[in-house]
């Protein structure tokens, strides 16, 4: 049965008792998210470019992903959405955790075969969004996506917990496989085999490092006037650029988008 709840001026068809299965749910049109709005910062709050604690992005980062780390509510401040693309152009996007960062580039660890594996082994390069809602920021970053030394990966397979290393040899990411019986049968098969010794770190499995170009800092404002800071990493730091791109430090320029 479907009921129509109204709640915050937000208009909802919340399904009630159990649905049998394949039963379809009310089309997406029933839901109307229009009045779904947050308060975000007040103007005084705002994030200007004297905010700025570094004119380089990969600092600026580090501060506020040190506050993303230390803010309670937020659970896991180094998860991001990460982009991919085929070679024709078609995107998909889905959760990773970023494993460590630095002027080098930012690291995450997935499974080479993987539908993103595969589009980057295709299309190298990557787009990634960390979204901190309670801090009302988001980061966003563009690059050049490059594999890990092997010696990386497998310092690192090593270094995880031994359920999660039995778990990357299970699955087969992105692969179809028949049910989730499969997943537990594999899982018992391979604790056993691997009781006594290591977990060898399969070949398919292993780490990125993105190299960004372009650092967005967002943030937002009640009234949508949202703050957002880009660098840029121009290839020719002698390169001329107009009169609202600034000099940040190295070959990165910053500039202020409307939002
Ligand atoms: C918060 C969060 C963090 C995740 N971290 C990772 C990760 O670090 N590496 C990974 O391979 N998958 C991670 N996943 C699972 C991915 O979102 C995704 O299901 C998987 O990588 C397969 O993606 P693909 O088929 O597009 O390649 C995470 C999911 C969530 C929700």
């Amino acid at each position: 049965m479907m009921r129509y709840a109204a709640r915050s001026g937000l208009r909802v068809w919340a399904w009630l008792g159990s649905r049998p299965p394949g039963q379809v749910l009310a089309p997406a049109a029933a839901m109307d998210l229009g009045p779904l709005r947050k308060s975000y910062r007040g103007d005084k709050e705002a994030f200007e470019e004297k905010h700025l604690a570094s004119f380089d992005p990969i600092k600026q980062f580090a501060v506020w992903f040190e506050e993303a780390m230390q803010c309670p509510s937020i659970g896991e401040a180094n998860a991001m959405c990460l982009a991919t693309c085929t070679r024709d152009g078609r995107p998909s996007a889905r959760m990773v955790l970023l494993k460590g960062f630095s002027h080098n580039g930012f690291r995450f660890f997935t499974n080479h075969e993987s539908r993103k594996g595969k589009e980057l082994d295709s299309n190298p390069f990557a787009s990634v969004v960390f979204y901190w809602e309670p801090l009302n920021r988001q980061v966003r970053l563009e690059g050049s996506v490059e594999r890990l030394p092997e010696e990386e990966s497998e310092h690192y397979f090593h270094s995880r917990p031994r359920s999660s290393q039995i778990g990357a040899v299970v699955s087969r990411q992105s692969t179809v496989i028949p049910d989730r019986e499969y997943l537990r049968k594999k899982n018992t098969e391979l604790e056993e085999l691997y009781r006594e010794g290591t977990v060898p770190k399969p070949a398919y499995w292993g780490g990125y490092i993105l190299k960004p170009d372009v650092v967005e800092f967002w943030q937002g404002q009640t009234n949508r006037l949202h703050d957002r800071i880009v660098f840029r990493r121009l290839r020719d730091a002698a390169a001329p650029t107009g009169l609202m791109t600034h000099k940040g430090e190295g070959n990165w320029v910053y500039e202020r988008l409307a939002p």
